[in-house]
C-alpha cells in the first residue's frame, strides 16, 4: 500500500491547513470519542515489513492455513472455476497465493493486480513476469473498495481476495465490497479467504505473539504519525492492547495511553485520559455459514466452501 503521507518541515508549513488525505483522515479519527485510526495506514514501508513478519509467526495460523488450503484444494477449485478466465486481484498482496492459483487453473488469460500502490504494483508484475512469462499481467492502479472500471478482455472475471482481508472491513463496508464485487464479476465470481470464529484464546495468541512483532507492528502507526505529520506521539506511553470482542465477533486492536497525557499532530493537541485507548484495528471473524449469507445477501451465489481440519480459516468460491 501507498503512503499518503506529507512532510511538514517549516513552521510556516507546519500551521497551515493541512490537505493530504492521511492527514485529515488522523486528525478527523483522533477527534472522534472514542479516538480511533483506520486500519489501511499501518501499511507503509515499516508497517508492510511488520505485517510480513506476523504472517511468519508461530501463533499467526492464518497465512499458513490459508496457503495450505489453496495448495490442498487447488484441483477442487479449478474445477469448480473452469477454464480460460482472468484472475483480479483485490490488493495483489501475495505472489506465492495468487501463484498457487493462477497454476491450479486451465489456461488463465490474464492476472489483473489491483493496488493503490503503482510502484508496488510495478515490483509485483516484474516478479510474475520471471514467474509466468507468457501471462498477461495488466495492474490496475486504483482503491478496490471503492467502485472500479476495468477493461473489458471479453474473458470471465474470477476475483481473488485472500488472506481474510474482508475481516478489516466492517459488517456494512464488508457488504458494500461484495455487493460491488458481484456487478463487477458479473458472469464469473470470487474466490475469497475468511478466517473463522474460533476459540479465542487461540485468536488472543495471534494477535498478542510472544516476540511482540504485533505491538510493533501496531506501534508503527504512531511513529508513522510522528514522521508524515509532525507529531510527537511517545510509543513507549502507549500499549499494544488486542481482545476478542465475542458480540462482534472480531478481534480488537487498541492503543492504550499509559498515563494522562497530551500529544500534538500537525499543530493540533490532543488529550488523553489515563487508561484511554485509539481503536486502530478490527478483525472480524465468521462463521462459514454467517459468510455464506452474507454473500448471498450481496448476490453471489455461494458454492463451495473448503475449511482445515481444525476449522481455523475458510476460502469460499461464490458464482457472480
Ligand atoms: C491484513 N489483516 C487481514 C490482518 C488481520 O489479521 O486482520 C492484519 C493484522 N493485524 C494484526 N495482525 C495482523
Amino acid at each position: 500500500m501507498s503512503s499518503a503521507g506529507i512532510l511538514f518541515r517549516s513552521p510556516v508549513e507546519r500551521g497551515r491547513r493541512i490537505e493530504s488525505e492521511f492527514a485529515s483522515a488522523v486528525l478527523a479519527g483522533l477527534r472522534h470519542q472514542p479516538k480511533e485510526l483506520p486500519c489501511k495506514y499501518f501499511y507503509d514501508e515499516e508497517g508492510s515489513r511488520l505485517f510480513d513478519l506476523i504472517c511468519e509467526l508461530p501463533e499467526y495460523y492464518p497465512t499458513r492455513t490459508e496457503t495450505k488450503l489453496l495448495r490442498d484444494k487447488a484441483g477442487e477449485f479449478a474445477q469448480a472455476i473452469g477454464g480460460d478466465v482472468e484472475l483480479i486481484e483485490f490488493g495483489a498482496g501475495s505472489l506465492m497465493k495468487a501463484g498457487i492459483v493462477l497454476k491450479a487453473l486451465r489456461n488463465p488469460r490474464a492476472y489483473v493486480p489491483i493496488d493503490i500502490s503503482g510502484d508496488y504494483l510495478r515490483g509485483m508484475a516484474q516478479k510474475f513476469a520471471k514467474e509466468f512469462p507468457r501471462l498477461p499481467v495488466h495492474p490496475v492502479v486504483a482503491d478496490f473498495t471503492k467502485t472500479l472500471k476495468l477493461p473489458q478482455s471479453g474473458a470471465r472475471r474470477v476475483g481473488f481476495f485472500p488472506g481474510s482481508t474482508i475481516g478489516n472491513f466492517t459488517r456494512p463496508e464488508a457488504a458494500a465490497f461484495l455487493r460491488r464485487a458481484a456487478v463487477l464479476l458479473k458472469g464469473g465470481g470470487l474466490l475469497i479467504g475468511v478466517d473463522l470464529v474460533k476459540d479465542p484464546a487461540i485468536l488472543h495468541a495471534a494477535y498478542n505473539d510472544a516476540a511482540g512483532v504485533t505491538e510493533a507492528f501496531n506501534k508503527n502507526i504512531l511513529v508513522r504519525i510522528n514522521r508524515e505529520l509532525d507529531a510527537d506521539f511517545d510509543t513507549d506511553l502507549f500499549a499494544h492492547y488486542a481482545f476478542y470482542n465475542p458480540a462482534q465477533q472480531r478481534i480488537e486492536m487498541h492503543l492504550m495511553s499509559l498515563e494522562a497525557q497530551r500529544a500534538n499532530v500537525a499543530g493540533e493537541t490532543f488529550a488523553f485520559r489515563e487508561g484511554e485507548t485509539i481503536h486502530t484495528e478490527n478483525s472480524h471473524k465468521y462463521t462459514a455459514d454467517g459468510f455464506r449469507a452474507l454473500a448471498e445477501e450481496a448476490g453471489f451465489t455461494p458454492k463451495a466452501v473448503w475449511t482445515d481440519p481444525d476449522r481455523l480459516f475458510s476460502l469460499h468460491w461464490l458464482e457472480a
